[in-house]
């Protein structure tokens, strides 16, 4: 409630969809009608050549579906009355026999009489269809369309020597549709599209090659296969993949990443259809182009994690949509940096690196200095600060110093342009920012493929605050590996004998002792106790903090994915 009495109104920031461009509203915001304009174009005047392919390459989420529509809808209304499209999801289709499914489709887009002609010939070659087959075909040529067809295909597949029959009667076919429509230029073209073949299991994407290259090899056919073509490639068998590739497609269309220009319509789009266009500055703006290698999809999906994030989070109401918005930004392009924010020690990561900057750009830039803030920040990490009238020398070796204190990432981080604007505005000062940065966001982003199998682990974690590790136990317990948590040194020692660990995890820091992890598992391995793998799972990584987990012998991390990968490498 506002003074006023007036509950605040919730602006209404909506989800982003994610059907290719001509559908669900979605609107080209990078030009892909004009691409698609050119392809017709290209495919039309090579009406002559076909059959032929032309295959639609790009990685996850670049709008190869968006272009395929697109290119649908312009073939159509170019020429509607000599180019038919038909569309098999390689993927999606139904159908047991994907081999089958496309023919069938080819089949289906040839006009009633055609198909009628074909039941006829087939009649007459009694060979092919034998007598009983020959009453059913009769019968459904006059009982419909869709049944003809599947009876032409019952009668071709009947056994293995008439599946050869099926190119020549597919040819015939063809060869029928192509005659009854007008000539030269004017010339019929049917343009099959294949979407989402390199979804497709293996044996199904090798299915759909030979279904093309030797069924449905003939005149007037044009094929557009949507697919990635490194995934492709990989499922017909690596470098040998590739030569069978090149067999099947003849001319490949990758599509480009978004230009700038483009890139910066597409976000300004997204950001205006999805309500949040005040977030975001233009800082903000290139993070997102840049951050998700100018991926659509991903694009869409950060805008989505924070929309669902303000409607779920409600807390985060007080200090506004414009901090969230940051926050979500790091959770996700900087999400080791996030994760120290989360650490839940009462040193705030945010202003830590802040004051690094200054004392930093003082010691190499000769920037204004503030020497309250690096006294804020040399005691946070137990440092005593350069004297006022220090020389260049020993500010530099202060900076050294500092930095093996700090987490490993801050100096790379230093020199990123777009996250120390987004730090810089970050609204740090309150109470409030305190208590929530240190809850975890609603939709928390892992990396973590899943565990092997684990039954063989028994692990020790010991760290005083263990509610914090939820996550990877559950991952860790998933996989079959037996779990006991315990809070100190006293426990770990009790554990030891009862569970006789093969896998340690430690915290770092614990109560007012800030290298109690270090200390234990010194003393485990020093008196004989715990000489197996051992890792420390903890708030911050500073250079400092990986010297002395290596001199135990351990690994040091502070990314759960990460901590699981390294156990499930070293089960
Ligand atoms: N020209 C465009 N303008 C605006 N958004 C687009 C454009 N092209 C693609 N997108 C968006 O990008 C996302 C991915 O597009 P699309 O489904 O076409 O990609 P794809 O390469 O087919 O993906 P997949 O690899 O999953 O098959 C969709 O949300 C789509 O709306
Ligand atoms: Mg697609």
């Amino acid at each position: 409630m506002t003074e006023l009495g007036f509950e605040p109104i919730r602006p209404p920031y909506v989800v982003l969809n994610d059907a290719p461009v001509g559908e669900g509203g979605t609107e080209d915001l990078l030009g892909t009608a004009e691409t698609a304009r050119n392809l017709a174009e290209l495919i039309l005047a090579s009406r002559a050549a076909a059959p032929f392919t032309l295959a639609v390459d790009a990685r996850w989420g670049m709008g190869k579906s968006s272009l395929m529509r697109t290119l649908s809808s312009t073939l159509e209304n170019n020429e509607p009355d000599a180019v038919s499209t038909v569309w098999f999801n390689a993927w999606t289709s139904a159908r047991a026999d994907a081999v089958e499914g496309l023919i069938k489709s080819v089949l289906f887009s040839f006009d009633r009489n055609v198909v009628r002609r074909t039941v006829r010939g087939l009649l007459r070659r009694t060979q092919v269809v034998g007598a009983l087959r020959a009453a059913t075909l009769v019968a459904s040529s006059f009982f419909g369309f869709a049944h003809a067809v599947d009876e032409i295909w019952r009668a071709l597949a009947l056994d293995a020597k008439s599946r050869n029959e099926i190119k020549a009667v597919v040819r015939d076919m063809a060869q029928d549709w192509l005659a009854r429509g007008g000539k030269g230029t004017n010339r019929r073209l049917l343009v099959v599209f294949i979407d989402d073949l390199d979804r497709c299991a293996d044996d199904r994407v090798f299915a759909v090659c030979e279904a093309i290259k030797l069924y449905l090899d003939v005149p007037g056919i044009v094929f557009v296969l949507g697919c990635d073509q490194v995934v492709l490639g990989q499922a017909v068998g690596g470098t040998a993949g590739a030569q069978y590739l090149e067999k099947i497609i003849q001319v490949n269309y990758p599509i480009p990443a978004p230009g700038e220009e483009e890139a910066q319509r597409l976000v300004n789009g997204y950001v205006e259809h999805s309500g949040t266009a005040h977030l975001f500055d233009d800082s903000m703006k290139r993070l997102l182009v840049e951050r998700t290698g100018r991926n659509p999809r991903r694009i869409k999906r950060l805008i989505n994690s924070f929309v669902l994030e303000h409607r779920l989070n409600r807390s985060w109401d007080d200090l506004g949509a414009k901090n969230l918005v940051k926050v979500v930004l790091l959770q996700h392009f900087y999400p080791t940096f996030y994760r120290n924010m989360l650490s839940g020690t009462d040193r705030d990561p945010v202003r830590e690196f802040v004051d690094y900057l200054v004392f930093r750009g003082f010691v190499r830039q000769h920037s204004e200095g503030d020497p309250l803030r690096w006294r804020r920040l040399f005691d946070a990490v137990k440092l005593a600060p350069p004297s006022e009238d220090a020389d260049g020398a020993e500010l530099e070796a202060s900076l050294a110093e500092l930095e093996k204190q700090l987490p490993v990432e801050f100096p790379e981080l230093a020199g990123d342009r777009e996250f120390v604007s987004l730090v810089e505005s970050l609204f740090v000062d309150s109470v409030e920012w305190q208590r929530l940065i240190q809850q975890p966001l609603v939709s928390q982003a892992s990396s973590f493929a899943g565990p092997r199998d684990l039954r063989r682990l028994r692990v020790l974690w010991i760290d005083d605050y263990p509610d914090g590790n939820r996550w990877p136990i559950d991952q860790l317990e998933a996989g079959g590996a037996k779990v006991e948590s315990v809070t100190d040194r006293a426990g770990a020692l009790a554990a030891l004998s009862r569970l006789r660990p093969n896998v340690l995890i430690s915290d770092v820091r614990r109560g007012d002792d800030d290298k109690a992890g270090f200390t234990d598992l010194a003393y485990l391995r020093d008196n004989g106790l715990y000489g197996g793998p051992a890792f420390f799972y903890c708030g911050q990584v500073t250079p400092a903090r990986v010297r002395a987990a290596k001199q135990l012998d351990a690994e040091i991390t502070n990314d759960p994915g990460e901590l699981l990968s390294l156990i499930d490498e070293s089960a």
